[in-house]
């Protein structure tokens, strides 16, 4: 017996022209819709990567931002430099300043010495002397008063004194705390050797361990000075560490140098040992 045939499914009409019109246009916006999402959310990224840099932990990143990018000048040849009075002159165990030399503008520094009477010791160049005014003063306001104990040397009494050390301690010795003569910053007048008010420790080791020496660590750059030989750096500045060795290189130098946790020489990127 045939079976009765199988119903089949009716066809569904095709859509008029004008459906199949509007699906296209519906897949067209769809497509458009999905490729502004995507290149949005590549865009969302950019402000996303410069949120991210401005936090980000990384020194040269945050440095960035923080600072103008820091100024890197030409190394200095060894031997004589041809800058003796700028302030943020390099004179080291390799660089000398001219025979002879001495500053035109040297004046008597108004604070406390750990000395009586006259002496060129008293003396610094007048920028220097004004800024080193100002930090005895910051320094007794935060409990911390300071005296002076040595600053402009001319190249004949460094002579001298770095005799006498290579007499007491021979030459190897005292070339490692003493410059020779024509090499010290003392001859800049730019440079003042400081200690407590009590007068204890004067340029010696154990003015380390003086709350004066953490304060000027913290705070010299602010008036323009760095502690000019900082412990653990013989290798970078060719001399141990002399927490009482201020240097006077200006207030931008200073605070760069303070913030980089770097050395004038590894600023002008030498090495002296
Ligand atoms: N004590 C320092 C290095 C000088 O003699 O200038
Ligand atoms: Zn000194």
């Amino acid at each position: 017996m045939a079976s009765p045939p199988t119903p089949t499914p009716p066809v569904p009409p095709l859509a008029p022209p004008e459906k199949r019109l509007m699906a296209g246009a519906g897949l067209l916006i769809v497509l458009v819709l999905l490729v502004a999402v995507v290149l949005n959310t590549g865009a969302s990224d950019a402000p996303q990567a410069q949120t991210t840099s401005t936090t980000a932990p990384t020194v040269g990143r945050s440095r960035k931002s923080a600072a103008p990018p820091p100024r890197r000048p030409a190394t200095p040849p060894p031997g004589t430099v041809t800058n003796p009075s700028d302030f943020d002159v390099l004179v080291d165990r390799q660089r000398s300043l001219p025979e002879g030399y001495q500053p035109a503008d040297l004046v008597e520094v108004p604070v406390a010495f750990t000395f009586n009477g006259d002496s060129p010791k008293r003396l610094l160049r007048r920028t220097a002397a004004d800024a080193l005014t100002a930090l005895f003063a910051a320094a007794e306001d935060a409990g911390l008063p300071l005296r002076a104990v040595s600053g402009f040397r001319s190249e004949s009494s460094q002579r001298d004194l770095h005799d006498a050390y290579v007499a007491e301690d021979g030459e190897a010795e005292a070339d490692r705390y003493s410059a020779s003569p024509g090499h010290s910053e003392h001859q800049t007048g730019l440079a003042m050797d400081v200690t407590g008010f009590d007068g204890a420790c004067p340029a010696e080791a154990c003015f380390a361990s003086r709350p004066e020496a953490a304060w000027l660590a913290d705070h010299a750059h602010e008036f323009g000075f760095v502690v000019r030989y900082p412990a653990g750096a013989e290798t970078l500045t060719g001399y141990s560490y002399e927490p009482w060795h201020l240097r006077y290189v200006g207030v931008d130098l200073a605070g760069e140098l303070h913030r980089d946790g770097m050395t004038l020489d590894e600023w002008y990127g030498t090495a002296q040992r």
